[in-house]
């Protein structure tokens, strides 16, 4: 009893570690990080908005990843993602500012 307690356990979090690693290669497979001091009109809504919803999963991705065009469909993407786990979204007003922020600054 006492062996299949421990071997739960070692279980457990093998598969802890295993979903961990994942996530995080994931992540950094899918977002070229931008470095928070070189953003773009850094002293604006949009930015401020930016940087607080869009960092909870991943880092802060580079503007330039998606064109004016590609970036709504984008955002609209992680706008289930947020919903789906929880994660605290932005409201509409918030939502606009972030979406004109990133589409106003591709490339
Ligand atoms: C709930 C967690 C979460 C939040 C919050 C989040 N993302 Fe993501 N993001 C993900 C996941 C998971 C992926 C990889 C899978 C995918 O692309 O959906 C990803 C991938 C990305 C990518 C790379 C894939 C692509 O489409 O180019 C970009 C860019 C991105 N996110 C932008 C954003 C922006 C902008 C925000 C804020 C509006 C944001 N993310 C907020 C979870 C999140």
């Amino acid at each position: 009893m006492r062996y299949l307690a421990i071997a739960a356990v070692v279980m457990l979090i093998l598969v802890g570690v295993i979903f961990n690693t994942a996530g995080k290669k994931m992540m950094e497979a899918t977002t070229d990080e931008v470095a928070e001091a070189v953003l773009p009109e850094p002293a604006s809504a949009g930015a401020g908005l930016y940087r607080q919803y869009c960092k909870q999963c991943h880092g802060l991705p580079e503007i330039e990843t998606h064109t004016a065009e590609d970036w709504p469909r984008a955002v609209e993407r992680m706008m289930k993602n947020m919903s789906a786990s929880g994660q605290q979204m932005p409201d509409a007003g918030e939502h606009d500012l972030i979406v004109n922020y990133l589409v106003r600054n591709a490339k």
